[in-house]
């Protein structure tokens, strides 16, 4: 298992990319939930973020590409509006353990 950090380490309804490895993932907090997605979006592959910061509504409930304004249910990863409707984010298996996340 590697570890990418605490959950201390990231802003609470924040969506951020990070990259492990070869790994480029998007990991959001809300309150005391993580949720790890590929930071790949379905409509291109390329991540979500090309310009730096969060993707997440202040809410945390949504994420948003920058890219072409693509809509996803932070829980699901399900794209609920925009290119790549009824497509889904692709989820990384994880473990939270005393506030620290890794990778399975
Ligand atoms: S690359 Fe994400 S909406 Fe186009």
């Amino acid at each position: 298992m590697s570890l990418i950090g605490n959950i201390e380490d990231f802003a609470d309804c924040t969506a951020t990319g990070i990259v492990v490895g070869s790994l480029r993932l998007l990991v959001l907090r809300r309150g005391g939930d993580i949720f790890v997605y590929q930071n790949s979006c379905p409509h291109t592959r390329e991540s979500l973020d090309p310009t730096g910061g969060s993707v997440a509504s202040p809410d945390g409930l949504l994420l948003h590409c920058q890219r072409h304004a693509a809509v996803f249910v932070a829980d699901t990863g399900e794209c609920v509006g925009g290119p790549c409707q009824g497509e889904r984010l692709t989820p990384v298996a994880f473990t939270l353990s005393n506030g620290d996340v890794y990778l399975d």
